[in-house]
């Protein structure tokens, strides 16, 4: 690795024991876990709103013996995340995050958080799909997210957070983690710090329409492969089946979450027929990729826009799903009395950074958690409502490996300017590309015409926000392409039109890196150690 060092004249300089890159559930979680440690933590926030704030269905938990009823158990969670998973996920890694999910609930439910209860002391407990038994808990029906943030907010308010400030780069010197290159509305600047955790959400403006807020540019997988790290498994995109569709309206649109299905909302096409008969033995719920590619092949096949989910069946579907009808009756659909037209949308990055379970990349100093790492959590498919999960515990976790990382190196200086000059694609080129050629279904025309694209894109010199987003969706389209390009089979949520089957010789995870130098390339990739 050579070193990216950071600052100099004409930049503002601040010290730090860890800096946070992002405010969702992984980096509050993380912040926090770092300041009850003793350690002096600054927060980057690029945009106030979070992927977490949006989070509907809710956070997947096995509950303590004494809680529950319909003998669930941590096996059998894990069994679920696995079985989804597509034989790519680390089960070590599944069971650990796993195992600490009630105590990581606890915590949060001590930070203010509070569930909604089916009776007094006892959860309500929902399916999603790929799950085997109820284990979702909810807050304010369909708005788990929203509860969540705000108790994490309020939690937070005497952290040291710096709003509209941008990471453009990571600073080391080759070994380890000097600080982090920042934008803000003073200028450049540096924060010198030993420790920085990556918690930046995840990437779903690569694509014209997605789940995601403004902010999921794929910043923390692009500032990981500027520092040529390692990411894995980035070819496993995680569409959403039922994004509400408005005829084909671009940017953030509304998720019309799972928990509906979970409920008995059925999905349907234009003639009432069901779209996921025959398909799986869960119908409905099976595990989104399947539902997904469902939908997809039902749309190529009748040329239809869209495919409808039918939830007028649901007792009270208003009351307990508040935040999908808010958004229906906005698009002048009632969901209690119309099916709600629905499409496939991107929602989730499966892979990212390489790390372990406690958040640790291969750079000593610099550690990843939530959508952005690759933990081996969700192998080729998330299992839904394991990512609120799995912020929660790895968050915490990371925040305490950075703290111990930073005791142990004291203080560091990142010096002497960089200048960043990396590739970049005009926005609505490459969402255009990414949606046409990297979406649902790909096939190896579609990836080549893609990375070429991708491999022609002029250099600019990065110093904004704007700029830093363009050029990390940039970056993580070539590490997509590159990855879905190598995978030729179809597995989880990557489908291959022209290598439709599983194949068992592939079951293993593809890592990409780009140079270290400021003109990335995408290299060969490799089997993930
Ligand atoms: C949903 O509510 O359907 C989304 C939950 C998730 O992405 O895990």
């Amino acid at each position: 690795m050579t070193s990216a060092s950071c600052g100099g004249a004409g930049y503002w300089q601040q010290r730090a024991d860890v800096v946070v890159i992002g405010t969702g559930v992984a980096g509050l979680v993380a912040a926090l876990a770092a300041v009850r440690e003793g350690r002096k933590v600054v927060v980057l926030s690029k945009i106030a709103e979070t992927a977490t704030f949006y989070a509907q269905g809710g956070i997947a938990v096995v509950l303590p013996d004494a809680l529950r009823a319909d003998g669930d158990s941590v096996s059998a969670h894990v069994a679920d995340t696995l079985a989804a998973g597509g034989g790519l996920c680390d089960a070590d890694a599944v069971r650990s995050i796993v195992a600490d999910g009630y105590a990581a609930v606890a915590d949060l439910v001590d930070a203010g958080a509070r569930f909604d209860e089916a009776a007094p002391g006892h959860w309500s407990l929902t399916r999603e799909g790929g799950h085997s038994r109820r284990r979702i808990i909810h807050a304010g029906g369909d708005a788990t997210g929203a509860e969540v943030q705000r108790a994490l907010d309020h939690a937070a308010t005497h952290l040291d957070i710096r709003r509209n400030h941008v990471a453009l780069q990571i600073c080391h010197d080759g070994d380890q983690v000097t600080g982090v290159l920042v934008h803000s509305s003073d200028g450049p600047g540096v924060v010198h710090a030993p420790s920085v955790i990556l918690a930046t959400g995840g990437l779903g403006h690569l694509y014209a329409a997605t789940t995601n807020p403004d902010g999921s540019t794929g910043d923390g997988v692009a500032l990981a492969l500027q520092a040529g790290l390692r990411v894995t498994d980035i070819e496993f995109i995680q569409f959403h089946p039922t994004m509400l569709y408005s005829g084909g309206a671009g940017g953030r649109r509304p998720l019309i979450t799972e928990a509906l299905r979970g409920e008995g909302a059925r999905l349907v096409d234009r003639r009432g027929g069901s779209v996921t008969a025959g398909v799986h033995p869960l119908g409905d719920l099976a595990p989104r990729d399947v539902v997904a590619a469902a939908i997809d092949a039902r749309l190529r096949e009748t040329g239809d826009p869209c495919v409808y989910l039918d939830a007028t069946g649901i007792e009270d579907v208003r009351g307990r799903f508040p935040t999908v009808t808010a958004a229906c009756l906005a698009a002048g659909i009632d969901p209690a009395v119309h099916p709600i037209p629905v499409v496939p949308g991107a929602h989730y990055s499966c892979g990212g950074v390489h790390t372990d379970v406690h958040g640790r990349t291969d750079l000593p100093g610099l550690f990843a958690a939530g959508e952005v790492a690759r933990t081996g959590m969700h192998g080729a498919n998330r299992l839904a409502s394991n990512s609120l999960l799995e912020g929660l515990v790895v968050g915490g976790r990371a925040g305490r490996a950075a703290s111990a990382h930073a005791g142990q190196s004291g203080p560091t200086t990142a010096v002497a300017p960089a200048a960043v000059r990396l590739p970049v694609l005009a926005r609505p080129a490459l969402q255009h590309a990414m949606s046409r050629h990297a979406s649902v279904v790909r096939d190896a025309d579609g990836l080549v015409r893609l990375a070429g694209m991708l491999a022609d894109a002029p250099r600019r010199l990065v110093t904004d926000r704007g700029g830093a987003e363009d050029a990390a969706l940039t970056l993580t389209a070539r590490a997509i392409a590159a990855a879905a390009l190598a995978r030729t089979e179809s597995r989880g949520c990557h489908h291959r039109a022209d290598h439709p089957e599983t194949d068992a010789a592939q079951a293993f995870s593809i890592s990409v890196r780009t140079d270290t130098t400021a003109d990335p390339v995408v290299t060969a990739p490799q089997v993930a150690g």
